[in-house]
């Protein structure tokens, strides 16, 4: 059998509200095996953003937390890791498109500077030229 490549087992994420914490994702569990795509449906307000943002370790902090449950990504527990390893697998191994890009993206930033950003972050090339050429390869 093929081994998950995220395997994510009996999630459990609350909200704080003005009644006390609630649960808006209640042990949720799914196996992601390599190659395959795995789609989560369902209607507006059932928990589908906030279990990706579970997993990348960007849930709004303080309101949102990860009250139970697990997921490993190529064996590594990502909902433990250390922000500094967090870093450095999100953007390379583990990837969000978020849902309001009116929100979610910066307007003065251009769409160049945003892949600069990824692509030097990551260590992928040797100084801003190279990441830019790279950047324009991309686009091409
Ligand atoms: N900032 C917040 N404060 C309090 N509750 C929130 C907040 N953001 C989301 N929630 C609650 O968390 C629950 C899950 O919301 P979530 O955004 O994950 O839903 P969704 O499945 O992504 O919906 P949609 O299809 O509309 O994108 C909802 O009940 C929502 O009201
Ligand atoms: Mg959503």
């Amino acid at each position: 059998m093929t081994s998950s490549l995220l395997s994510v087992k009996d999630l459990t994420v609350q909200v704080a509200t003005l009644t006390g914490p609630k649960v808006v994702v209640e042990r949720l569990s799914f196996d992601l095996l390599p190659g395959r795509t795995l789609c989560l449906a369902g209607e507006s307000g059932s928990g589908k953003s906030m279990t990706a943002l579970s997993l990348m370790q960007l849930l709004p902090k303080p309101m949102a937390r990860i009250a139970g449950g697990s997921a490993t990504l190529d064996g590594e527990d990502i909902l433990a890791l250390p922000e500094a390893r967090m870093r450095r697998i999100r953007g390379r191994k583990i990837g969000m498109i978020f849902q309001e890009p009116m929100t979610s993206l910066n307007p003065v930033m251009t769409v160049g500077n945003q892949l600069i950003g990824a692509i030097t972050a990551h260590g992928n090339t040797s100084g801003r030229r190279a990441a830019r050429a790279r950047a324009a390869e991309l686009l091409d």
